[in-house]
């Protein structure tokens, strides 16, 4: 970032007039005092200088200017803190300086997020309207009664009551459905959420992104839940829900952790017990974005999500992600088939208390599961569990981690410690094996990336006929196909690309932007890559259907399967059979 523009927006920035937002700060002598908002206080020890423009607490020796001040006590990014320093400095930020398509995206923004503000209002109100008599039933039944103001629970009235009212206030159907509220059918348009109790998903900074609603009776054509889809205002797998209260809890009372669920009833159940540091993943795995967040807010996270098989899956997904950051996470176990709401209905606050404190690390949680695949009256069955067992503990760098879990192990299947030493001994062969694993779809990741990279630079090679699009990897890739492929549509230029990167990692996408070619790359290379990316995508495809098969007998599956078969085999015979 440009130091003179940064410079220029500490000039305009009164440290008082920001921090005052935050805390009450009183006058002694030449700077202002204050209870220090990061950390419990009852005396003032935070100090800031109004010539110096800094701030120091004598207890807990936090200190710093405006933007640390901002990005600590709104638990953001360097980046946002500077954004938001500027929007009330009345700067723009460089990098959208030149671009005039940004400061209209910002409008846009703008303009949706004040629809949304006024829909959740208006379904909020309609909770109350004496036709939404089942709704109120509904969460009487549900005993949120008392979380209704809170999470601005509402209701949606039908077909069009929202639209009608959304109109009214000028907003044309295209914003409302650019917001994700109305949808075209035939020639009407229509509320999605219509008949549904609303749950508005609220950002930390106070805007309304989404709607989840939810059906009230059971109806086995449609979702129990209907979500707002992607729009410039929500990402899905960058949104926690109710992280804004887990912000204001912090800013009120400070917290020593985030427990994450799947739902949002868990969520607002927990909230009542007098959980408010509780969020959730909204029924999807746990992203990089998502952990980077809770990171800014804590170093320790409960996972809670339901008892079930398919919680207990999505469990294990999340949590390396989670650790990858750094934080420290625990498992709740939950008894099976139930969720936290249910636990809270039958044990109350204290029995949630209690499962809280007896939740156990990642990697107990991850043997604890493994061993529930596993018969242990079956010999070898329980042989096999140790063995897969030593595999994961051997991951751990720490030996004295390692021997505690070792323990674990022989607690579970009574093998004595010295045989279990000496199998961890063993596998090391199979550990280079895994290795190798990585190896490959590192090959494959950074295939992609090249494959991207030339698309996007317009390298004279790159080809976008070669059909690589429903091949690609994750949801990041594919949004950075899309947008070389309306680069080169639209000839827009390679610097806009940051701005027009919507829902796309800025890290990822500079990768990108930034690729470092080297002369050899060719047509060669690249058709390689392209090859590569279709047949792992295609073997990946062919696995799955094969079990699914397996477990089926359906004949549209096995038409899938012979399918990929087919496309394999055409592969291999163009020589396209790369990597
Ligand atoms: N979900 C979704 N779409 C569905 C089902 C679930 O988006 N068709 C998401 C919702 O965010 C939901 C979460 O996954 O909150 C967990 O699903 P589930 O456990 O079924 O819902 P609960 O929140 O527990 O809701 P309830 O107690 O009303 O069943
Ligand atoms: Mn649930």
């Amino acid at each position: 970032m440009d130091r003179d523009w940064l410079d220029e927006l500490l000039s305009k920035t009164d440290l008082v007039h920001v921090a005052s937002k935050y805390v009450s700060l009183t006058k002694k002598g030449n700077s202002y005092w204050a209870c220090c908002p990061f950390h419990h206080e009852k005396t003032p020890s935070f100090q800031i200088n109004p010539d110096k423009q800094l701030y120091y607490c004598y207890g807990c020796h936090e200190g710093g200017n405006a933007i640390t001040f901002v990005k600590k006590i709104e638990s953001v990014e360097s980046g946002d803190a500077i954004r938001i320093l500027a929007d009330a400095a009345h700067m723009t930020v460089p990098e959208f300086k030149k671009d005039k398509n940004s400061s209209d995206i910002k409008k846009k923004k703008e303009r949706l997020s004040m629809l949304m503000r006024d829909a959740a209002l208006h379904y909020h109100d309609n909770l109350r309207s004496p036709s939404a008599k089942i709704a109120q039933q509904y969460v009487k039944q549900r005993q949120i009664e008392s979380m209704v103001t809170k999470f601005g629970i509402g209701f949606s009235l039908g077909r069009s009551e929202m639209l009608e009212f959304l109109k009214g206030k000028g907003y044309t159907y295209a914003e409302m459905k650019e917001a994700g509220i109305a949808e075209q059918s035939a020639d009407s348009y229509y509320d999605v959420f219509m008949n549904r109790l609303i749950i508005p998903i609220i950002n930390p900074y106070g805007s309304v992104v989404a709607f989840g609603g939810r059906l009230l009776e059971k109806d086995a054509k449609f979702a129990k839940y209907r979500n707002s889809t992607q729009t410039i205002l929500f990402d899905k797998s960058k949104v926690l829900f109710s992280l804004n209260l887990v912000k204001k809890k912090k800013q009120r009372d400070g917290i020593d952790s985030i427990i994450i669920t799947e739902g949002y009833m868990d969520t607002i159940s927990l909230f009542k017990a007098g959980f408010e540091n509780v969020v959730a993943s909204m029924g999807t795995s746990l992203t990089l974005e998502q952990a980077k967040q809770l990171k800014n807010y804590t170093n320790k996270i409960y996972i809670s999500y339901d008892g079930d098989g398919a919680g207990q899956k999505a469990t294990l997904r999340g949590l390396d992600i989670l650790e990858s950051v750094g934080l420290n996470v625990r498992v709740v176990k939950l008894p099976e088939g139930l969720d936290p709401d249910d636990v809270i209905k039958n044990y109350g606050a204290d029995g949630y208390k209690d499962l809280l404190s007896s939740a156990v690390t990642l990697t107990t949680f991850k043997i604890d599961t493994l061993a529930s695949s596993y018969d242990f009256d079956d010999p070898d069955g329980k042989s096999k569990f140790a063995v897969e067992a030593i595999k994961i503990i051997k991951k751990l760098d720490n030996p004295v981690e390692q021997e505690e879990y070792i323990k674990h192990i022989h607690n579970l299947t009574g093998y004595s410690m010295a045989i279990l030493m000496k199998q961890a001994e063993l596998t090391y062969e199979e550990e280079i094996q895994t290795q190798n694993d990585t190896k490959t779809t590192d090959s494959l990741v950074a295939a992609e990336e090249f494959v991207l990279a030339s698309l996007i630079n317009e390298m004279p090679f790159a080809d976008f006929a070669e059909d690589v699009f429903p091949h690609l990897t994750s949801e990041q890739a594919m949004l950075a196909y899309n947008l070389a492929l309306e680069k080169y549509k639209n000839g827009y230029t390679l610097q806009s690309m940051f701005n027009r990167a919507d829902g796309i990692n800025e890290e990822y996408i500079s990768k990108i932007v930034n690729y470092n070619f080297s002369i050899s790359d060719d047509k060669k290379k690249f058709d390689e890559c392209v090859s590569l990316i279709k047949r792992r995508s295609l073997e990946n495809q062919k696995e799955k259907l094969a079990t699914q098969y397996e477990q089926t007998k359906d004949f549209e599956i096995l038409k899938k399967l012979n399918n990929v078969e087919k496309q394999l085999k055409q592969m291999k015979k163009n020589g396209g059979y790369y990597g």
